[in-house]
């Protein structure tokens, strides 16, 4: 998730392109750059780490300019470096991006084959090196050469450029990532977000999908890719700069929740393959022999990303037919484990820095078990210190509770048992096609689920002085009320477990009784008709529940009918998407009782994101 700014006006651009990346900080970023029009020629500055040394090299070498693009970066290929860092150029042409291309390695290849040497690892230098040769190659404007260029890339994109033969314009473009163009008196801007207009104009102008337009002093002119005039008129933005950061919501943990969609699709980007129903994930770095002698999958992880381990689980015993095991972190570390050499250990980190995630990965390495990394955070530690490395691309999560990271996690693990299953021939073409496929329309569904709010506001609300809450769900359901608990204590404060739904009657259910709220995950699927008679066992008990089920479940909503029920729908999916959709209610209902408790959602007490200590 990077920033982008871009200006077109009559003040000297550098300082306000470094101001406008500044309100884009919370989008996370690792380095940051300006390229800068200074009448003659492109002159580009970047700098890694913090903004304050992207001042330092402007400082030094101050960028004379009314015309420039800026960028803040958050790596999702190739790692924080400056080389890495944006602006990328190419002939007399420099590309800011924001985005992953889909097929960088295919566009890539093709280019070097063209001669064209690459100086970065990025997938956006291709962005640079393509409108660069249309040029060349006698596109008339700067707008045609981007228009033409456009019709190569496959993925998500917001991108800015400029040329040295077009001192006065900048070109933009979308496809599913987020540009708006704020218009000035004199002057026109574009960025990622909000935030980064609001010191000079509140009359912002959103590109949808498929369009693309020049910035100039005096305004913007809008087009679809092939070159439809569009006209949209300018919205007037209201929002105080704290609240367009959180996109207009009241915390950073309720837009990363309604952010899962996205993220969903952007882990997903340019790794799924229906035709075959495989997964083309080649950072895997698993041959199809090390797939078919593979004796274990050991997963390590802690908090969350263990419960997101958790249901990967079922999903490699069941695709890949592999035993497997998770250990949290902290415990494999001091307990002296035993790897063995055709162990492949999986390490589920958002951060990609837990400590105690971190040690594991080196007891497994040092014992000869090949390691994989599915981590969020681009080259940190645990990455650096597996064998391979597949990135969730959530974009940085801000609020301490996670959420799309959790989601991501189990998309990317779900596409891993895929992957081992059909390295491995336990599952088919069409049984990959399958469960690819349910991926594909996952985020979709997701949307719908998120549709609840409302319902899981009400339902919150009713629970507000509740002391203790207990969660139960079966199979891979299993883990995500070991999840929905974690959230509720988090945040809330509120005391919360979860239980296989099976256990229940071996123990917890001697807490049941009028005063006790209980979350039972019962979609349909082949544990329904038995996590039904065990959400039976708590109403025989006077337990309140609140069951999460598929939309149009008549026996769920006649049982309901009878009073202590509250349903929350989620739609109808195959088994191993459900998983991704059951803990959107909990995340939502987990947040509304923390924000109906006034706690401080973002960052609860006692809690850090990154947790580098033991
Ligand atoms: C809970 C949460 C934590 C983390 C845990 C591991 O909302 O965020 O439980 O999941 O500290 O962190 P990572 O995934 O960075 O290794």
């Amino acid at each position: 998730m990077c920033g982008i700014v871009a200006y077109v006006g009559t003040k000297s651009c550098a300082p306000l392109l470094v101001e406008g990346l500044r309100r884009l900080e919370y989008r996370g970023y690792d380095s940051a750059g300006l390229a800068v029009h200074g009448g003659n020629g492109i002159e580009i500055i970047r700098a890694v780490g913090k903004l304050a040394n992207l001042d330092a090299a402007l400082a030094k070498n101050p960028l004379a300019g009314t015309v420039g693009i800026g960028h803040t970066r958050w790596a999702t290929h190739g790692r924080p470096s400056e080389v890495n860092a944006h602006p990328h150029a190419a002939g007399s042409v420099a590309v800011v991006h924001n985005g992953i291309i889909e097929n960088h390695v295919e566009l890539r290849k093709e280019l070097q084959g063209r001669g064209v040497v690459f100086a970065s690892d990025t997938d956006t230098e291709i962005v640079a090196h393509l409108v660069d040769e249309k040029l060349r190659k006698g596109a008339k404007s700067l707008e045609e050469a981007v228009r033409q260029s456009l019709t190569h890339l496959r993925g998500a994109f917001a991108i800015a450029v400029v040329w040295k033969d077009a001192p006065d314009e900048i070109v933009v473009a979308k496809q599913d990532s987020p540009l708006v163009v704020g218009i000035g008196d004199g002057e026109t801007f574009a960025a990622s977000d909000i935030p980064a207009l609001l010191a000079h104009t509140r009359d912002v102008l959103f590109l949808q999908d498929g369009e693309m337009g020049v910035l100039r002093k005096g305004g913007f002119t809008l087009t679809t890719f092939d070159g439809t005039p569009v006209t949209r008129a300018t919205k007037r933005i209201d929002w105080s700069p704290t609240q367009a950061e959180k996109g207009g919501y009241k915390h950073f943990m309720l837009k990363e929740i309604h952010e899962q969609p996205r993220a969903v699709e952007d882990t997903l980007r340019g790794r799924i393959d229906l035709e075959r129903g495989d997964v083309l994930a080649s950072e895997i770095g698993i041959t199809p022999e090390t797939a078919q002698s593979l004796g274990r999958v050991y997963f390590v992880a802690c908090g969350t990303s263990a419960h997101a381990a958790m249901t990967a689980r079922y999903w490699v015993e069941q695709i890949a037919r592999v035993p497997a095991v998770v250990e949290i972190g902290s415990e494999v570390r001091y307990r002296d484990p035993v790897f063995l050499p055709n162990d492949l250990v999986i390490a589920v980190s958002q951060s990609g820095e837990t400590l105690d995630t971190l040690a594991a990965v080196k007891a497994a390495k040092a014992q000869g078990a090949r390691v994989l990394a599915v981590a969020n955070v681009l080259d940190s530690a645990i990455p650096r210190a597996a064998n391979g490395a597949l990135y969730t691309h959530a974009g940085p999560e801000i609020g301490v509770a996670s959420t799309k990271c959790f989601t991501t996690q189990l998309t990317a693990l779900l596409l891993v048992a895929v992957y081992l299953g059909r390295q491995r021939g336990t599952l088919s073409a069409d049984g990959g096609r399958r469960i690819l496929e349910a991926l594909w329309h996952a985020p979709g569904l997701m949307r719908t689920a998120l549709d609840e709010e409302a319902a899981l506001k009400a339902v919150a609300k009713k629970h507000l002085r509740a002391r203790d809450m207990l969660f139960l769900g079966r199979g891979p359901n299993f883990p995500i009320a070991l999840e929905g608990a974690l959230k509720l204590k988090e945040i809330s404060y509120i005391h919360a477990e979860g239980y296989a739904a099976g256990e229940m009657k071996h123990g917890p259910i001697a807490l049941i009784d009028e005063e006790m709220p209980v979350v039972v995950l019962c979609p349909k699927d082949s544990h329904y008709e038995k996590t039904l008679s065990n959400m039976q066992e708590v109403r025989a008990r006077e337990g309140q529940v609140i069951a999460v089920g598929t939309v149009g479940d008549h026996e769920l909503a006649e049982y309901a009918a009878k009073g202590g029920v509250d349903v929350i729908s989620i739609p109808a999916a195959e088994p191993e998407i459900l998983p991704l959709l059951t803990v959107l209610p909990l995340q939502l209902l987990s947040y509304f009782m923390a924000d109906g408790k006034g706690t401080d959602v973002d960052q609860p007490r006692n809690l850090a994101k990154t947790v580098t200590v033991e």
